[in-house]
């Protein structure tokens, strides 16, 4: 029986490929028979991935992932990128940060930043994709918003708001692609065990809001591999009959 979660045969764009979701992402992504192509800032964390990537594939298939260093908000390093691309069958956009800012204190600059990667990348990097013809037909894309966007935390305006401008731009782009039968898709996840939340630092979630955070999980908190799982759904011919719509995962 053909296997409508396989990924065999599909080429597919992570980017934030060097840690937590995306990463988790990739390596499913290559499990199921996908050709990837990883992208992340940091070299020595997304060979990391890359190696992982080359550990479980199918050995018939050599060399067949590749991976491209770039700060996606430069754009010159984005049109490297691009230009670098076979034609896609998938495109995750996981690259993004996080960073809690109560809205009083928020600036232009803060705005320019958070929007800057979580939504002005990847819009403009399918943007660009399209108009370059680098997406196959039928081809399925997927952003990462986040449960917040419904539900908020304090801090979490700038953030959540990038995030639903997200939501709101797939839905568009599912209806201007249809023809093409090319998919929009997002996945609306609540928190999950990665380097953005759990280091403590200065751009990481504020203790106190964690705290208040994880008492909205009857769960518990998700794995990386939870959100992989459902990507690679996304990805798969299983779910070629879902476009325009957001996936809560997390319970919350
Ligand atoms: N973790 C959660 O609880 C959660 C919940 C809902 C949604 N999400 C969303 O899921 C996505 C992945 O989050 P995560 O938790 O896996 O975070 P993460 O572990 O911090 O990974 C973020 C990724 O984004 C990349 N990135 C950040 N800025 C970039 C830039 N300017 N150019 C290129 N790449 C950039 C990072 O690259 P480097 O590490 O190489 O710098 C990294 O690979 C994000 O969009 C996040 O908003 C996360």
């Amino acid at each position: 029986m053909m296997d409508k979660f396989s990924l065999t045969g599909k080429t597919i764009l992570v980017t934030g490929a060097s840690s937590g979701i995306g990463r988790q992402a990739a390596i499913l992504a290559a499990e199921h028979g996908a050709t990837l192509v990883i992208t992340g800032r940091d070299p020595v964390r997304l060979q990391e991935t890359f190696n992982q990537l080359e550990k479980d594939h199918d050995t018939s298939v050599v060399n067949r992932h590749s991976s491209f260093v770039a700060d996606l908000t430069t754009e010159s390093r984005m049109d490297d990128l691009i230009a670098s691309l076979p034609t896609l069958d998938g495109l995750v956009h996981c690259a993004g940060i996080v960073g809690p800012l109560p809205a009083k204190f928020i600036t232009r600059a803060d705005i320019d930043r958070m929007f800057g990667i979580n939504y002005n990348v990847p819009v403009n990097l399918t943007s660009k994709i399209l108009r370059k013809k680098k997406l196959s037909d039928g081809a399925s894309i997927l952003f990462m918003s986040t449960i917040a966007t419904r539900n908020p935390y304090f801090g979490g305006a700038l953030y959540s708001g990038s995030k639903a401008a997200l939501e709101a731009y797939s839905k568009t782009l599912a209806l201007e692609l249809v023809a093409k039968r090319i998919r929009s898709n997002c996945i609306m996840a609540g928190l999950v065990d990665t380097p953005m939340i759990v280091n403590p630092s200065e751009k990481n979630m504020q203790e106190e809001a964690l705290e208040r955070y994880l008492k909205r999980y009857p769960l518990g908190i998700g794995q990386p591999e939870d959100v992989a799982q459902a990507v690679i759904f996304f990805l798969s011919d299983a779910s070629k009959w879902i476009t325009g719509t957001s996936l809560i995962m997390g319970g919350e």
